[in-house]
């Protein structure tokens, strides 16, 4: 049976642009709850400037209590620059992310960088992580449609990546930050990159905006890819991407991969224990495209007395 590895990035992509602030102990909650759920990597938080983002200002309280919490799992942690890598590394990160944008205007609004800085600040970082020995994750971000520039060449998007792989890489991680890519571009892009950084290696982040993240994670399958960043809810979006709006959510993607055969390692209906934690956190309905199946599901089993099937 096939493996896919899911990295949840609810905790940060989810949670950084929310307008009800939520306290470490619920993030610590949120994390509890997927790891129960069979989630074994978790994009946990980021290590930016307060200022830019409020809700991940916590970031040094709530990482060393979600390693020493949940040691099995794979806390993932966004840094921008060297500050964030210091900052992260103080706290005891064993994997970061950096996240390069492929069009000079996100790169400026997202990190204040034009793009060729932020491609050799993102490198360095790489370099520096490296050699902490710690693992390695570069985002290439609006690898498909940038809100301000249009759709972003694809030579951009596969000379970043390489970069990013011969920096020291672990994962290459595209991501179609606004929802914007459909199922042919994905492939066709996805095919690409894997020309230049080894397709084990590559990872894909998907926005549902348009209602095609499934669709898109399924292209994203036939190039290759196993490697697949969600979001439980399908909370998510960058407070600087105009238009972003939730992240591919985990429990379409998890019930997509099973019923076509492939293995996630996550329970889709104990995922719900962490979707309805995030939902009673920010006071409002989340979930993805099966989620009114899922919960009467949930509930048939339930009055049936049967237990929910592993
Ligand atoms: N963590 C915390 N503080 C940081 C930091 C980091 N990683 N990097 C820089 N800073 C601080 C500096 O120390 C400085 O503080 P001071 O004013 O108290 O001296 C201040 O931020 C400005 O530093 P500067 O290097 O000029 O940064 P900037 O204002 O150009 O901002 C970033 C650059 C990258 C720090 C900021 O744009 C950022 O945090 N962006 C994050 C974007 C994000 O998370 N997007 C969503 C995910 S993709
Ligand atoms: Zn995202």
């Amino acid at each position: 049976m096939e493996t896919i590895q899911i990295t949840d990035v609810s905790p940060r992509d989810g949670l950084q642009n929310q307008a009800i602030p939520v306290g470490t102990d619920a993030k610590l909650g949120l994390i509890e709850r997927l790891a129960a759920a069979g989630v074994r990597s978790v994009e946990v938080t980021s290590f930016v400037s307060p200022r830019a983002v409020p809700q991940m200002a916590d970031a040094a309280d709530l990482l060393p209590r979600v390693t020493a919490r949940l040691p099995g799992v794979r806390a993932s942690v966004l840094v921008p620059n060297l500050k964030g890598l210091e900052r992260a590394s103080a706290a005891g990160a064993q994997e970061v992310a950096v996240v390069l944008s492929a069009t000079e205007t996100m790169n400026r609004k997202n990190i204040n960088m034009g793009l060729t800085q932020a491609t050799d600040v993102s490198a360095q970082t790489l370099q520096a992580a490296r050699e902490r020995g710690l693992r390695t994750r570069a985002y290439v971000a609006v690898a498909f449609d940038c809100p301000f520039e249009g759709e972003t060449p694809l030579d951009t998007v596969v000379a970043l990546a390489q970069r990013m792989y011969a920096a020291g890489a672990d994962e290459v991680v595209i991501a179609d930050t606004i929802g914007a890519a459909s199922p042919g571009m994905v492939k066709q892009r996805l095919q690409a990159l894997a020309q230049v950084v080894p397709v084990a290696q590559l990872a894909v982040h998907l926005h549902d905006t348009r209602g095609m993240g499934v669709a898109n994670a399924w292209a994203a399958l036939e190039a290759g890819v196993r490697r697949f960043d969600a979001s439980a809810g399908a909370i998510g979006g960058c407070p600087f991407a105009p238009g972003a709006a939730g992240n591919l959510a985990t429990e379409d993607l998890v019930l997509m991969a099973e019923r076509s055969g492939m293995r996630t390692g996550i329970d889709v209906y104990r995922l719900l224990d962490a979707i309805d934690f995030a939902q009673d956190a920010l006071q409002r309905p989340l979930g993805g495209r099966c989620i009114a199946w899922l919960r009467r599901q949930a509930q048939t089993h339930a009055r049936a007395g049967v237990s929910v099937p592993d």
